[in-house]
């Protein structure tokens, strides 16, 4: 048995998470609500987060609007108009207080700029992360695809400004290049981050179309703390939400969510029509696309929804200054045990692996982690539990996942009441002949 050091530098401990698997990363690792780990004495309440002026925002679409019409009609990669929108916005956010930075990459024969606003302060070590593509596609100016995120991001960050927010964590925006060609931008951003430095991001936070004339209201289906965040803002509202599902990984967030760093964002649509049902909640014109002029000449100043990007725009800033204002990620102990164990063919007792848990005070987290690795060639047949020391079992898996290989899955028990200190254990048993494996390790992280 090897036990992970439980007093490992916070930044190790977070770097393991953000190399491990997507489940993982979707679990409430960075962003969870304090666990028994966090005094929530030292919990300071969020400060309120302001009203985003949509005229302002507007104003930001205005000057898009502008340049791409004084640059051939788009803001594309490798156009005129990029780099202007590009000027545009680093200006803003140098006068208000901003440190920027212009990234440059080369693509499909271009240079592309991704450009990054660091507002000074806050724990430099859990960076929370916002971002929106600032390019077009070629055949127009990209208004709602993507002005609309790069305008009410830059609303927020000068509102951020404004405030003179002094969130406990490290605010970081970016505007992404080439995001039309495949994500380029914000990949290239990720590809070149140390991974001291990808540890540190606790989450990251994308918006892309989020003014589509024939609105819904979307929220992206990750990170379940800033998934509920955004539906906290919508139902304080009186907003209905979605889950967003027109396409999942097609745009930025997909590059960091690839590395494991936990993300969300919100959507009103592209070219996918709006059901009767969703108008009915939303307004607006069933049988319709909620961009129809999307990637299309028209998607203009004339095809924003402004109630849309009034909501989505506020809805920034009640995550920004909520999330932003998060205590660190609690390092969280972590115990494993890597040693193989046989899992017999069905009919068989079950098998079990133990892990020593000591110098953890007190009770097990809500959140307690448990990361399985079982080598197997059906996981349907497979019945797994955690084993708490006083015998309490928490199930794990119940024989889903049908004829796939392995079972390689993170998940969260509610231990609450239970004594960390003492033997847990993972507890298999195969309940159907023919197929078998072996638990190649676990782990339980408090
Ligand atoms: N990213 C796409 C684009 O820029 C638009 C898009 C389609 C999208 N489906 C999405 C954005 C889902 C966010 C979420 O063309
Ligand atoms: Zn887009
Ligand atoms: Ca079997």
């Amino acid at each position: 048995m090897s036990l992970s050091v439980p007093r490992r530098p916070a930044v190790l401990a977070a770097a393991a998470l953000a190399v491990g698997s997507l489940v993982a990363a979707a679990a409430p690792t960075a962003l969870a609500a304090p666990s028994a780990v966090t005094a929530p004495s030292a919990v300071a309440a969020a400060p309120t987060p302001p009203d985003i002026p949509v005229a302002n925002v507007k104003a930001h679409l205005q000057q898009f609007s502008t340049i791409a019409a004084n640059n051939g009609g788009n803001r594309a990669h490798g156009r005129p108009g990029y780099k202007a929108s590009v000027d545009y916005v680093k200006a803003q956010l140098d006068a208000a207080g901003f440190t920027t930075t212009l990234q440059t990459f080369t693509t499909s024969g271009a240079t592309g700029y991704n450009l990054i606003a660091d507002w000074p302060g806050g724990d430099p070590n859990s960076v929370l992360m916002a971002g929106a593509h600032l390019d077009g596609v070629t055949s127009g100016p990209g208004i709602n695809d993507n002005g609309s995120g790069s305008a009410a991001l830059l609303e927020n960050a000068l509102a951020v400004s404004r405030a003179g927010l002094q969130p406990t964590k490290h605010l970081r925006f970016g505007w992404w290049g080439a995001e039309e060609l495949g994500l380029i931008g914000s990949k290239y951003y990720v590809n070149n981050l140390p991974a001291a430095e990808r540890s540190k991001l606790s989450g990251y936070l994308n918006f892309d179309m989020i003014a589509s004339l024939n609105a819904g209201y979307f929220v992206y289906d990750d990170d379940p703390a800033i998934e509920q965040t955004f539906k906290n803002y919508f139902s304080g509202i009186g907003v209905p939400t979605e889950i967003e599902t027109e396409g999942d990984g097609r745009s930025d967030h997909a590059s960091f969510k690839n590395v494991g760093i936990p993300v969300g964002g919100l959507f009103t649509g592209a070219s996918r029509t709006k059901s009767a049902a969703q108008a009915q909640k939303w307004g607006g014109t069933a049988g319709q696309a909620f961009d129809r002029c999307y990637h299309s000449a028209c998607d203009t100043l004339a095809s924003v929804n402004d109630t849309a990007l009034d909501r989505n725009s506020d809805a920034i800033a009640y995550a920004l200054w909520n999330l932003g204002a998060g205590t660190p990620v609690p390092p969280g102990k972590s115990f494993e045990n890597t040693a193989d164990v046989n899992i017999p063919d069905s009919p068989a007792a079950a098998v079990n692996s133990p892990i020593t848990v000591s110098g953890v005070a007190g009770n097990a987290p809500a959140t307690t982690k448990v990361d399985v690795n079982i080598v197997h060639t059906y996981r349907g047949d497979l019945v797994v539990d955690l084993v708490a020391p006083d015998g309490t079992v928490y199930n794990l898996h119940n024989r889903s996942g049908g004829s796939a290989d392995n079972l390689v899955q993170s998940y969260t028990v509610n231990a609450s009441s239970e004594v960390a200190d003492g033997i847990w254990k993972l507890q298999v048993k195969d309940t159907a002949a023919q197929d078998i494996g072996y638990i190649n390790s676990w782990k339980i992280t408090f």
